[in-house]
């Protein structure tokens, strides 16, 4: 059965008390919006249709650079989740299939549970809501269950009598149903509740009366997570890394602590990759079965290869190449720079915009000074090349195979294959000078204490 997924992200999420829009607001270093799309093309949608409002054109944005495929319609007026599900309709036109309602605030829905949603479809319902039980029902709408198990109704609960507003079996607002189905019933929806809005919800009840079945599954709480002020926010961050943290050692990768590694939503680390304690990923970074990276490292956009060691206190930032078995050492910042097989940069290095060949040995303290102030430029250092302790490299520079460059040096031109390059002020030594100056200024010293 073909899928298709609508991502409801029109509101204006008031609560988080922010001039960017809610879904827009950033977990585990993607938005929020990035984690719907995300647990949607787990069940491989034909189509994707996000419908936003508040902040529409930023949030289209930001989705269409995820997956240039999305469908994005407005929902002006925000009028209600029955009529955010409704503006999707047109680009669901001539789509034959099951849709699934997601929200672009709930970010922690799993993959299996959007499957679990999908199979109750298969096996008769006619529409699948998807539950969980609240440890604070709060402000949720409830889920009322007719006594053959069936879903007869969600109500409000600003609508929700007393005895309603007790249950515990609350509404997620996820909803999968047979497309041209859904769309029937929320023609009848009418705003005639304590809002004054076109609810989705209403669509159980108007099923029911037509004799169509409606089921609810229920997943774990933590999945149903919405995002509405900043304290959620935190608390989803909380849950997401909690699950990527499981996740990382039960694919075999080691954290001696792992409560201090910060995962991205798209971090890809290998098996057998030692992870130390205060680890930051930011977004699109691949780590390679067996490297190392040790701790107090910040990687983004970057990737290790195996059996390459990262730190301590290394920076990796986006572009940032590391081959097999190459070492990035303490306060080493590489950026858009390859680093080939076997190099190292171990010690207070800056290394952009720059290709460091294999076996290559960078020297504590060197710099590739990439900036001349308007424009960016490359720095090649060839094999096994030795580059001295505090070598400032201006590029554009080239460093040939094996050359060596002395300490101190200030490269300006390029250093053929093999040669040696020195470039820095030559030292002259004066025999017992040293001695002589130090006596002279004690002298003058006592002098003037005396005086
Ligand atoms: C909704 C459900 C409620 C459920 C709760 C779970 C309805 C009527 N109520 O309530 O049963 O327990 O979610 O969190 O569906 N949105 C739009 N356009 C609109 C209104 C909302 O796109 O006109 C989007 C919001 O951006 C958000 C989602 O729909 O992503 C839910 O909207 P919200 O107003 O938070 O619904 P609740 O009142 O929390
Ligand atoms: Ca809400």
């Amino acid at each position: 059965m073909p899928v298709a997924a609508i991502l409801l992200a029109a509101g204006q999420g008031t609560r988080m008390s922010s001039d960017l829009p809610k879904v827009l607001h950033r977990l585990a270093a993607a938005p929020l919006v990035a984690h719907a799309m995300a647990a949607a093309r787990a069940i491989e949608p034909e189509r994707t249709v996000l419908v936003v409002g508040h902040g529409g054109a930023e949030v289209a944005a930001a989705a269409r650079a995820i997956d240039d495929e999305i469908a994005v319609v407005t929902q002006a007026e925000q009028k209600g989740t029955g009529h955010a599900v409704l503006q999707a309709q047109p680009a669901l036109d001539g789509f034959e299939g099951d849709v699934v309602v997601l929200y672009g605030d709930t970010p922690l829905v799993r993959p299996e549970t959007l499957r679990a949603m999908l199979e109750a479809r298969a096996a008769g319902a006619d529409l699948v809501v998807l539950g969980f039980e609240a440890a604070d029902p709060g402000g949720y709408g409830r889920l009322l269950v007719a006594p053959d198990g069936s879903l007869a109704a969600i109500v409000e609960a600003r609508d929700a009598t007393p005895e309603q507003r007790r249950l515990t079996l609350c509404n997620s607002g996820l909803m999968a149903a047979d497309r041209a189905t859904l769309a029937g019933l929320l023609g009848e929806v009418r705003p005639d509740n304590a809002k004054g809005e076109y609810y989705l919800t209403d669509v159980i009840a108007l099923a029911r009366a037509r004799g169509l079945t409606a089921r609810a599954i229920a997943c774990p709480e933590v999945e149903t997570l919405g995002v509405n002020s900043r304290a959620d926010l935190a608390a989803a961050e909380a849950a997401f890394q909690a699950r990527a943290r499981a996740e990382a050692l039960a694919n075999g990768v080691t954290m001696t602590d792992p409560g201090t590694v910060w995962f991205a939503l798209d971090t890809v680390i290998g098996r057998d990759v030692a992870i130390g304690p205060n680890v930051v990923f930011g977004p699109e970074v691949t780590v390679e079965s067996g490297a190392t990276i040790e701790a107090f490292c910040h990687l983004a956009g970057c990737h290790v290869s195996r059996g390459a060691v990262i730190g301590p206190f290394a920076r990796l930032r986006p572009g940032a190449e590391i081959a097999e078995d190459a070492h990035i050492g303490n306060f080493v910042e590489i950026k858009n720079a390859i680093v080939e097989e076997g190099a190292k940069a171990n010690h207070l290095s800056y290394i952009g915009d720059a290709r460091i060949g294999r076996g290559a040995n960078i020297g504590a303290g060197t710099i590739t000074c990439n900036y001349d102030g308007v424009s960016k430029h490359r720095t090649e250092i060839g094999e096994r090349a030795f580059i001295g302790s505090n070598t400032a490299l201006v590029a554009p520079v080239r460093v040939g195979d094996g050359a060596l460059v002395a300490a101190g040096s200030v490269v300006v031109a390029d250093v053929p294959a093999g040669a040696l390059a020195i470039a820095r002020g030559r030292q002259e030594t004066k025999p017992g000078l040293g001695l002589r100056i130090i006596e002279r200024l004690r002298s003058l010293k006592a002098q003037k204490a005396a005086s």
